[in-house]
Order: structure tokens, then C-alpha cells, then sequence
């Protein structure tokens, strides 16, 4: 039987998971910790191991893997900006899970950015304190205003289809545009001079790292709200902060934090919080955070437990390697996949 350890899980991880595990033979570990250089002895003699996006799959976990015999990582999501690609290449395979719900995370967006716009979150602590006052509660529309979306992807895309619902004008922009995408595709110092709103949607690489900084903030609109379902690090948080406290930034929605790795998915409700950045952002009333939860519907839950096992069993009955991360794919066009063979 397929032996196989998962890192990092939580309640929620464990029935789907569990379900298709039995059903197509794998058998699986779970662990409660993360997988870091130091917890990678505890994959010894698993065939696989299955992270999430807080594990640390830097160079020195990779190599501890591939020394132990793990012949697969397979990943529980969709973004691998954790992972040192080029450490793994030619060491051991990398598979994730593409696409599970991108109606999950567009969805998940487009509540942050209502909350944010019609202040529901102050509404919802009011009421509950029977303040019924209307004071400080003042939105605006979302008809008419523009929205400017970063990367037009699958959850791009389903994200524009809601706004465009909410008859909403669209800009996009994304390196490798989509044909057929119902948004005007600008150059990013344009997106951010005339978007009221500006929604992330895009891996985070090593290109755009901070690709919201000061200076983007400075070329944006007065009152602009950002929305970031993406990676944390997509946005320079100190820099953030400084748009929200000279009022130039109108609202901040983030399902992910730069430094989250350590704080998100656990409850830290009894402990200081030692991250000022963090602590200040969330003192703000303009600034909405939930814990990368955008993935956490029942449809998306289900289906990356089907395509994290579907993927497991493909590699290792059928040497199927479909879902790849490669680092010679990334880097060049010449990877013997364009061949239709395995990568390495
Ligand atoms: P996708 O691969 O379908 O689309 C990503 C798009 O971004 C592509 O069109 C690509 O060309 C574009 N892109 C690449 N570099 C870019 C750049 N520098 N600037 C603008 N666009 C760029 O990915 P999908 O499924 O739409 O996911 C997008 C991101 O959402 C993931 O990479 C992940 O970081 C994040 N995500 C967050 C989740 C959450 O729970 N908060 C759950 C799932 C994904």
C-alpha cells in the first residue's frame, strides 16, 4: 500500500482526505505539525508526503525528503510559492492541485469586499451591542465603479464574472492575457491610476514580490480598496499601513499576510501578538482580515482531497505526473514534458 504523511492538517483536512484515501488504497499519517527541515525526519519511510501552503518546502526540507526515500510531494493546494522549485527538480516530484474551487476564492473576495464597502463588520458588532445607530456606516455602490484585476486565471476570471454582475466597469492585468476575457487588459501604472478597487489574483513569484509597495499605492486612486485572496507577500505590509493612516488607502480586505505563516490556521487568542504590522492593521477599522480561509468551502475541501489522492495513486501505479511542478518547465520551454514524457 501506498504510504503517504500529511503535514500541517487540521479538522477540516481529515474527512475528505480519509474518504478518498480508503477508497483507492492509500494510507495515510497525519500529522498536526508543520513540515520544516527540522519535522522532515518524520516522513521516513512514507512513499509521500502531502503539505499545505504554510509548510516550509525550502531546500534543506526538499533535500531531507528525497534522502529518506520520499519519492512525491504532493500538495494540498493550488500555489507552491513555498517551495524551492529548483531544489526539487531532478530530487523529487511535485504535484498540486491546479484548481479546486475558483468560485471558493472569487466568492470569498467579493464577501471581503462587501463587508469592507457596506461596513457589515461594524454592523454586525453594533447590533449585537443593540446600537442600532447609522453613524460612521455610510458604503457606496459598486455599479459603475472600476475594479482593477491582477492576473486573470481561473479565479480571476470567476471573480470578474461577479463584477461584471454587479455591473461593475473591469480592468485586468495579467502578463499572459486571456482571449475572450470580458475586461479592457491595461499595463499595471494605469490599472492602479483607475481602479476604485484593486483584486489580486495572481501566484506569487519571484518577479512580483511586493508588486504592491509604496509606489503602486502612490500611483493609485485616493480611497482605493485593495482586496488580497492571493499570497501575503504580494503586498508590502508596512507600506500598506502607511497608505491606511494617510487615509490614501480606503479599505484593506486581506485573506493573507506576508508574515502569516506562523499566526494563520491557529488560534493564538491566548498569546501576545508580536507582530506590530499585523497588530496595527487589525486595529484599524477600514481594514477587514480573515485567516486564509478564501479555499474553505465543501466543494473546494472535496475536491483537492480527490485530486491530492487521484494524483498520489496516478504517480505511483501509473507514473503519471500530470498536475507537475517543475522547475525546468518554469524556466525554459525545452522540458522533455513538450514531449509528452515525464519531466524528469
Ligand atoms: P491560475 O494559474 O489559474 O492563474 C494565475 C494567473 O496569474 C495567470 O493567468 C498568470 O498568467 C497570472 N500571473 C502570473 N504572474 C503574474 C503577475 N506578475 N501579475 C499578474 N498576473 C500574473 O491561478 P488561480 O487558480 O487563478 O489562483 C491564483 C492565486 O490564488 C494562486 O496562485 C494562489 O496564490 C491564490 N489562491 C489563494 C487561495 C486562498 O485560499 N486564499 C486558494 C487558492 C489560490
Amino acid at each position: 500500500m501506498i504510504k503517504a504523511a500529511v503535514f500541517d492538517t487540521k479538522p477540516y483536512d481529515m474527512p475528505g482526505l480519509k474518504k478518498y484515501s480508503q477508497q483507492r488504497g492509500v494510507e495515510l499519517t497525519f500529522f498536526d505539525t508543520r513540515l520544516t527541515p527540522g519535522t522532515a525526519s518524520l516522513a521516513a519511510g512514507f512513499d509521500a508526503v502531502v503539505p499545505f501552503v504554510n509548510d516550509d518546502l525550502c531546500a534543506a526540507t526538499v533535500q531531507k525528503l528525497a534522502q529518506q526515500g520520499v519519492k512525491l510531494i504532493a500538495l494540498r493546494c493550488a500555489g507552491y510559492n513555498n517551495l524551492d522549485v529548483k531544489a526539487a527538480y531532478q530530487r523529487i516530484h511535485v504535484l498540486r492541485v491546479p484548481g479546486y474551487s475558483p468560485n471558493a476564492v472569487a466568492e470569498h473576495a467579493m464577501a471581503m469586499l462587501l463587508t469592507s464597502v457596506r461596513r457589515i463588520h461594524k454592523a454586525y458588532n453594533r447590533t449585537r451591542d443593540f446600537n442600532f445607530s447609522l453613524a460612521g456606516l455610510t458604503g457606496f455602490d459598486l455599479r459603475g465603479r472600476t475594479v482593477g484585476v491582477i492576473g486573470t486565471g481561473k479565479i480571476g476570471r470567476v471573480f470578474i464574472d461577479i463584477c461584471r454582475g454587479f455591473g461593475m466597469k473591469v480592468l485586468a492585468y495579467d502578463p499572459y492575457p486571456a482571449e475572450g476575457v470580458p475586461a479592457e487588459y491595461v499595463q499595471l501604472p494605469e490599472l492602479f491610476s483607475r481602479s476604485d478597487i484593486i483584486s489580486l489574483h495572481c501566484p506569487l513569484t519571484a518577479d512580483n514580490h511586493h508588486l504592491i509597495g509604496r509606489e503602486a499605492i502612490a500611483a493609485m486612486k485616493k480611497g482605493v480598496v485593495i482586496v488580497n485572496t492571493s499570497r501575503g507577500a504580494l503586498i508590502d505590509a508596512e507600506a500598506l499601513l502607511e497608505g491606511i493612516k494617510q487615509r490614501k488607502v480606503g479599505g484593506a480586505c486581506l485573506d493573507v499576510y506576508e508574515e502569516e505563516s506562523d499566526i494563520f490556521f491557529e488560534d493564538n487568542s491566548g498569546h501576545i501578538l508580536d507582530d506590530d504590522t499585523l497588530a496595527r492593521l487589525i486595529s484599524m477599522p477600514n481594514v477587514i482580515i480573515t485567516s486564509h480561509q478564501a479555499f474553505l468551502t465543501e466543494e473546494a475541501l472535496d475536491n483537492i482531497a480527490d485530486t491530492t489522492i487521484d494524483n498520489i495513486v496516478s504517480f505511483f501505479e501509473r507514473g503519471e505526473t500530470k498536475n507537475e511542478v517543475c522547475y525546468r518547465c518554469e524556466s525554459t520551454d525545452s522540458c522533455r514534458r513538450q514531449r509528452r514524457e515525464r519531466c524528469f
